[in-house]
């Protein structure tokens, strides 16, 4: 006699709703001849990713204004809050405003 499948029906909750949309990605940074792989979520600033990992870089202000956090995109994507300062075509990024989009992102912290 063969088994029944048995499927379950449940509904999906609104916080493993949250947890899918939010997508994860690797981003590799280079700080002081070091190269730390992270991972980062989509809603998190990469300054936030890093601090999260006890990577102590420079910063300040957090908003976008001291200039402080800033380090080059070498490969990858990452996209700069609408208030951000560096120019638009820019490898230099702010990572107080910044967010990866891309996975595999690489950047240099100077
Ligand atoms: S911490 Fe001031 S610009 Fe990023």
């Amino acid at each position: 006699m063969k088994k029944k499948k048995i499927q379950k029906e449940r509904k999906i909750t609104k916080k493993e709703e949250k947890n899918k949309k939010i997508k994860k990605k690797i981003i590799i940074v280079i700080y002081k001849k070091k190269k730390y792989k992270l991972i980062a979520k989509s809603k998190k600033s990469i300054l936030k990713i890093i601090l999260e990992n006890n990577i102590n870089i420079p910063f300040s202000c957090k908003n976008g204004s001291c200039k402080s956090c800033i380090a080059k995109c070498l490969s990858g994507k990452v996209k700069e809050d609408k208030n951000g300062y560096m120019k638009k075509k820019s490898e230099y990024i702010l990572t107080c405003i910044s967010y990866v989009k891309k996975n595999n992102t690489i950047i240099k912290i100077e």
